[in-house]
């Protein structure tokens, strides 16, 4: 695979925080920082990606990840453009690489990515053309970079630090791109307290999460967490599931408020969205004071304003000459 940074340690793409440096990662952090405003305050309007094409190519549904960088590209100045599945010509056939040609032609230098088929950031890295720049936005289970940004980002804001906090994350983590990138994240980042809580059917693998505690009640992987991170069942992703009883899911592994005080008293409620209440997360938890999921969301933006106005910076160095 070609690197993510170009010979000067510029980011050019982003399609996995494995391998990203933690002076990379806090850097994107806190241009994110610059870029924040809470709802009510007028959108930050800045010239970072003027003359730059974006295109959203969304393969998969997505509400907050194709909004916000399609609200990001736009508040930085670049011209965007957004593609789906079903009003493309993939439907007929063509392949993604052609898709990618096909935009490229048409002086595109930027692709945002989600799509269900592992390997494929990777597979278009390695084809696009040295002036064009390819950042995930959902790679099947596998990861989900900006994601895990954000979530590190919304911590941060919160907690001031990384080392010796207690994070849980909770549910499907077996089919999760969000925990696999949020948990790569908060390792960079000097966070070694990771516990894992499902089911025994939704846990990955031994190989995976490496030093991570594993818990199958979600009693004992709460206790004391100054992080509880809520994760939706991928439902799409399984084969079991239509048997899938989500009130018994509920019962068992649903984030209540009695189940709230066992973690600590100060403890951040995160879900990555889309969520479904009373499956993983009850609505009295969802809104409820810990809870900092639209702020997650609100994140969401300004990191990837970030990216984009980072990769932006590289690529001009890569564009040929008029
Ligand atoms: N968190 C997340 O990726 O949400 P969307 O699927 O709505 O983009």
């Amino acid at each position: 695979m070609r690197s993510q940074t170009d010979n000067l340690g510029g980011l050019n793409h982003l399609i996995t925080l494995d391998g990203l440096s933690r002076e990379m990662i806090t850097a994107i952090l806190d241009r994110a920082q610059t870029y924040r405003r809470v709802p009510g305050q007028p959108a930050y309007e800045g010239r970072e990606l003027a003359a730059v094409t974006v295109a959203n190519l969304f393969f998969e549904p997505s509400t907050r990840t194709r909004a916000s960088f399609d609200l990001a590209a736009r508040r930085l100045g670049a011209h965007v453009l957004n593609l789906d599945l079903h009003s493309s010509s993939r439907v007929k056939g063509e392949t993604m690489l052609d898709t990618i040609y096909t935009l490229e032609a048409m002086n595109t230098d930027v692709f945002v990515i989600r799509d269900s088929e592992p390997g494929m950031p990777e597979f278009l890295i390695d084809h696009v053309a040295p002036h064009v720049s390819v950042i995930s936005a959902g790679e099947a289970h596998l990861s989900h970079p900006t994601q895990g940004l954000l979530d590190v980002l919304t911590i941060r804001t919160h907690k001031g630090r990384f080392a010796g906090l207690k994070v849980a994350m909770v549910g499907d983590i077996r089919h999760s791109r969000v925990a696999r990138s949020t948990a790569r994240a908060l390792a960079t980042l000097g966070a070694t307290d990771l516990r894992i809580v499902a089911p025994t059917m939704l846990l990955p693998s031994e190989r995976e999460f490496e030093g991570a505690q594993r818990f199958t009640r979600i009693e004992d992987g709460i206790a004391g967490a100054d992080v509880v991170m809520m994760l939706r069942i991928q439902k799409e992703r399984m084969a079991e599931a239509a048997s899938l009883d989500e009130a018994a899911y509920f019962q068992e592994f649903g984030l209540t408020p009695e189940r709230l005080l066992l973690a600590s008293p100060s403890a951040l409620v995160m879900h990555p969205g889309p969520m479904n209440r009373g499956v993983e997360i009850s609505s009295e938890v969802a809104d409820g004071s810990h809870s900092v999921i639209r702020e997650q969301v609100n994140n969401g933006v300004a990191v990837r304003m970030a990216v984009l106005a980072s990769i932006a910076a590289t690529l001009t160095r890569h564009r040929r000459p008029l």
